[in-house]
């Protein structure tokens, strides 16, 4: 297996093709983007920020970094490295990206998946700048960008996998960067996913939301799966890190929390959906 440099950003001003230049990255038009001492490239416009400081913080990408390379979700990295890799050539060459990609656990795991002969080029983006630090500590292969899924610095129709895991799909622009016949695999929480840590932190439990039912635009439904199994967490640091590094964390009251901090272990539910599209042709 060979990682090679991703080659299809795109300057996020006026979406013209970005050259590599020393330690920048440059458009035609004269755009510049250092990349920092890290090996990262912010390429999120000010006009693009909602907020100061966007997505996750330092504390939920510490937590979910400990969590992940503890190897507690390694199944689904596992159903996902496989449906990124499956009925490809021997000697194929594929360019993936990883929209929301945290702190690049589901990218540093296909590359060590992918077989003798095949070539990957990553792209990790994540609009929060501390997991796209995190990320890029972790790993110098891949290209890791600090942007956003609603504008993505990405030349049209150049990629061949896109990964979304438990993020914010932003179909149309996952239509544009898609190659025709390129797949897009997302992960999201199914029905029981972490229902016995619901159970706890709420005083009722709300149905998981699952966004199953609809199928985007531009794409071909192929086959869902489900990877389901149990987990257990030995120790009050990995049900904190859990709590912390989900949407539960804000949903839950004082109380909730306080009742899952003064637990010593918990055995938890993981149910998640992996649907896989394909972009259209044509
Ligand atoms: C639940 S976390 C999942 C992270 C990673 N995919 C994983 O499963 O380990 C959601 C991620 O989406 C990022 N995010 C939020 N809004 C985003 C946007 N508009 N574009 C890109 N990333 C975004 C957050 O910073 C966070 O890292
Ligand atoms: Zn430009």
């Amino acid at each position: 297996m060979t990682i090679t440099a991703f080659q299809a950003l795109a300057c996020p001003l006026d979406g013209d093709p970005l050259q590599r230049d020393g330690a920048s990255w440059r458009c035609a038009a004269g755009h510049s983007f250092d990349i920092a001492r890290q090996g990262y490239t912010h390429l999120l416009p000010v006009q693009n920020k909602r907020s100061r400081d966007p997505g996750d913080s330092k504390e939920m990408v510490a937590a979910r970094q400990r969590f992940l390379n503890a190897g507690l979700y390694q199944p689904i990295a596992e159903a996902v490295s496989h449906a990124a890799l499956a009925d490809l050539p021997a000697r194929a060459s594929v360019s993936c990206l990883d929209a929301g990609c945290g702190e690049g656990y589901y990218l540093r795991e296909l590359a060590s998946a992918a077989r003798e002969g095949q070539t990957l080029a990553l792209l990790g983006l994540d609009i929060s700048k501390w997991a796209v630090l995190s990320a890029a500590k972790q790993d110098n292969r891949t290209c890791w960008v600090v942007g956003s899924n609603a504008n993505l610095p990405v030349q049209p129709g150049t990629l061949d996998r896109l990964l979304c895991m438990f993020g914010f799909p932003v179909y149309h622009e996952f239509a544009r960067v898609l190659k025709p016949g390129g797949l897009l695999l997302q992960v999201d929480a199914g029905p029981d996913h972490l229902r016995e840590l619901r159970e706890i932190i709420y005083p009722t439990l709300k149905p998981e939301r699952t966004g199953e039912a609809q199928v985007p635009e531009g794409f071909t439904p192929l086959a869902t799966e489900t990877v389901r199994y149990v987990l257990k967490l030995t120790g009050a640091e990995q049900i904190a890190d859990l709590l912390t590094m989900t949407p539960h964390l804000y949903r839950a009251s004082a109380e909730g929390r306080a009742r899952a901090a003064a637990l010593s272990e918990l055995t938890v539910t993981v149910d998640v959906r992996l649907t896989r599209f394909a972009r259209q042709t044509g």
